[in-house]
């Protein structure tokens, strides 16, 4: 089976990439640009196998986008490609616009076209599977709210999140409208190796490594239901073959933590895999002015996903963290030069809203 992935030398898109060639009979043509973000390295040994093929393009690119369908003739398409980053949303949304909303209408033009030239099985059996967040359906207030699951109402508050809800839009628009054969997966906070360090959980496990001061956006309260990026990807891979037209698959945890507890559990973690002679790294925390417009509480109710995919996440929270931070101490080799180069581990998206 040929699939046009975008994104995949992304934190998640490279973790599907890795689990698909190395659990389905299936080649890779993963349409990257490779912004900042990317990490051809994330794909170890299966950068180069014959199963995986890079293209080095941006998916606004109209003609590339419909040549490398016409070429690769692809069964299912998974569309990961986006700007990810709310911090830098908030900074310079017009990127964010560009490529995950006009992007995502380009790449969908392009293979509903393709589609359209289908017959018989063919046809009948493509896919194309949206990868989006649950940031789309806005902040639950309180505690005692009812998660996030496919029956709620969109309410996208951040300029990322915007963004990838109109992504979604349009993806639902073109199933409405053409039938044509597109189903959308939203998921909670990703974490685990590869993972860029200016999101959260690597930003703060480096700056902690450092003597550095961990910022906690607030008083800490707000609240984040954390999967492990492994579990997302087996949870993409069953809805790429298994995905219904027209479906929403709500992917989650359970594992609802508050920033200050990541945080916390980030220092014991270290203290106990590497110690401070200084003492515990706690004393690092420092709370910072909150992000503008900060939700409250992500949180999802996976049971629908579950019972359609037949899966469920396997990592709890803990037990993901450890892991993840044992890979970022192990490999210096990856996140060194980025923390020294591209990003130092600066705040952004202070500008207030
Ligand atoms: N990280 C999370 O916690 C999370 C949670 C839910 C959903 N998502 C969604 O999952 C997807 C992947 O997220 P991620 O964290 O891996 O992102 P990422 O920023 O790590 O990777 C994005 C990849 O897309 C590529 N890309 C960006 N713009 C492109 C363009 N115009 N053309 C071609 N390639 C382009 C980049 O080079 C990069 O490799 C995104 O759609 C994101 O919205 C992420």
């Amino acid at each position: 089976m040929i699939v046009i992935l975008t994104g995949g030398m992304g934190f998640i898109g490279s973790a599907v990439v890795r689990h698909l060639l190395a659990s389905a009979d299936a080649t890779v043509v993963n349409i990257d640009k490779l912004t900042y973000a990317a990490s051809p390295d994330s794909l170890g040994d299966w950068l180069k196998s014959p199963r995986h093929q890079h293209l080095a393009l941006d998916i606004c690119d109209a003609v590339a986008m419909r040549d490398a369908f016409a070429r690769f003739k692809p069964a299912r398409v998974m569309h990961l490609a986006a700007e990810s980053h709310v911090d830098r949303s908030i900074d310079g949304p017009a990127e964010f616009i560009q490529t995950n909303v006009v992007g995502t209408q380009v790449l969908l033009e392009a293979a509903r076209e393709y589609w359209q030239g289908l017959e018989g099985s063919a046809k009948a059996e493509f896919r194309f599977h949206h990868v989006s967040t649950d940031e789309v359906f806005g902040s639950l207030e309180s505690v005692d709210d009812a998660p996030f699951d496919e029956h709620t109402r969109y309410d996208p508050r951040s300029p990322y999140s915007a963004s990838k809800a109109a992504s979604d839009h349009l993806v639902r628009a073109w199933q409405h409208t053409y039938g044509f054969p597109s189903f959308v997966s939203n998921t909670t906070n990703n974490y685990g190796p590869w993972q860029f360090p200016e999101k959260l959980i690597p930003l703060v496990t480096l700056n902690a490594l450092e003597g550095r001061p961990l910022p906690v956006y607030g008083d800490g309260s707000n609240i984040r239901d954390w999967i492990h990026v492994q579990d997302h990807a087996e949870a993409l891979v069953l809805a790429l073959m298994r995905g219904v037209p027209g479906a929403t698959y709500c992917i989650g945890p359970r594992q609802e933590r508050t920033n200050l507890q990541v945080v916390q559990a980030i220092c014991r973690t270290l203290d106990r895999l590497r110690p401070d002679a200084v003492g515990p790294r706690e004393r690092l925390i420092t709370y910072v002015k909150d992000r503008p417009g900060h939700d409250f509480r992500y949180a999802m109710d996976p049971s629908g996903a579950e019972a359609a995919l037949g899966w469920k996440a396997r990592y709890d929270f803990e037990a993901g963290l450890d892991q993840t931070i044992r890979w970022y101490l192990d490999n210096e080799a990856w996140w060194r030069p980025i923390r020294d180069k591209r990003y130092a581990g600066q705040r952004l998206g202070g500008v207030k809203a």
